[in-house]
């Protein structure tokens, strides 16, 4: 096993923390939240599906011995998140940590959404995460909470943007801004907040929805990493954990990138000479000095 393969940081480091995951029945939240409960915190998982949260809650008790609260709960709808959060507040006395990680997406030319497809997207990821953020925050800021964590999980086309998946794009972006501005607003009350920006780290929920088919063998997301490899849940959880325990108490408004080198691979100019086998420099630059020569 690799190292970014085990768990980081040291026993206890989220002991008797109370952490809300929004969709951490599946994928990355279920990632994120097993590692939570190893790290002694006390849990609640949150989704439209309460019998796969509730499943999900067996799971992880019997894995890690921590404890769970399943909340069915729409992030679209403010009632329904203010409910989650006084369910929480019922069970456990107390809520510390916040990670917006619940999202929707699908890969389509924007031409062919409806506005309601366009919608549901900018619903899920902007206004629930909006929804999460300002029902816990208002909580936090009226009873002096003396400190609290928000998380957020954005990706890197929140600043590249993304073609074919505009919306989620917009949306992702939005919550980066939300993450910078309240980071310093929010700064007096206690409240940090930072995001992550994974790249590719397969799940079924985003590879059902990004490549469909037998575009996973067609697109070889690999390829697109200068490291060739895809990301590994452990390691994103080492940075949420991280993210969320007092160990990085002095970050605040910040958002890290996990993705191999992938964005920047994308972004630089001559990237591109990557294609360029060895043997074939030494002609390259005989050429490029003989030019000088001459100029
Ligand atoms: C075009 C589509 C569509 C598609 C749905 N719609 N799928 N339009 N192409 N493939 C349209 C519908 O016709 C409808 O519009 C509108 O979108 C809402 O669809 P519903 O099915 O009613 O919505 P809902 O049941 O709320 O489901 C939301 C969902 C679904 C986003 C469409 O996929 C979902 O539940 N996703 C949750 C999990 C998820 O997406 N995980 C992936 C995250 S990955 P009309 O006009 O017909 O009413 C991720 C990775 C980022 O974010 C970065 C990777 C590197
Ligand atoms: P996933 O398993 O599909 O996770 C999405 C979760 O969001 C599900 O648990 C889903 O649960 C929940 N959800 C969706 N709509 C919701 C709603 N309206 N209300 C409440 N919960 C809702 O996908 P994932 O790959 O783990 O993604 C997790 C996060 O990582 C997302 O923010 C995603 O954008 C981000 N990300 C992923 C990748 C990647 O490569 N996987 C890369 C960059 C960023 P229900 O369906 O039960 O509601």
């Amino acid at each position: 096993m690799n190292q970014y393969q085990k768990p980081m940081l040291k026993e206890g480091s989220l002991k008797d923390k109370v952490i809300v995951i929004t969709g951490g029945g599946s994928g990355l939240g279920k990632a994120m939240t097993t590692y939570f409960l190893e790290l002694g915190a006390k849990v609640v998982i949150t989704s439209r599906n309460l019998e796969k949260l509730q499943k999900v809650t067996i799971e992880l008790e019997e894995k890690t011995g921590g404890k769970v609260l399943p909340v069915q709960c729409d992030v679209r709808n403010y009632d329904e998140v203010a409910a989650m959060l006084k369910a929480t507040l019922d069970e456990y006395g107390k809520v510390d940590g916040l990670l917006n990680n619940a999202a929707g997406n699908f890969i389509s030319p924007t031409e062919r959404l409806s506005a309601n497809a366009f919608d549901t997207i900018i619903d899920i990821v902007l206004k629930g995460t909006k929804n999460c953020t300002l029902a816990f925050g208002k909580h936090w800021i009226d009873i002096k909470q003396p400190k609290a964590t928000v998380l957020n999980i954005v990706t890197t086309y929140a600043w590249t943007g993304s073609a074919y998946v505009v919306p989620s794009a917009t949306a992702k972006a939005g919550v980066l801004a939300m993450t910078r501005s309240l980071a310093v607003e929010w700064a007096k009350y206690g409240i940090r907040f930072n995001a992550i920006a994974p790249g590719p780290f397969p799940t079924k929920g985003a590879w059902d929805r990004l490549l469909p088919g037998d575009l996973k063998d067609k697109f070889d997301m690999k390829k697109k990493i200068p490291l060739r490899r895809v990301g590994e849940h452990q390691e994103l959880a080492n940075l949420a954990a991280y993210l969320m325990s007092d160990f990085s108490a002095y970050i605040n408004g910040e958002v890290v990138t996990i993705d191999g080198g992938e964005w920047l691979q994308g972004a630089g100019e001559f990237n591109m000479l990557e294609a360029i086998p060895q043997e074939m420099w030494d002609m390259l630059e005989a050429m490029i000095r003989s030019k000088k020569r001459k100029s």
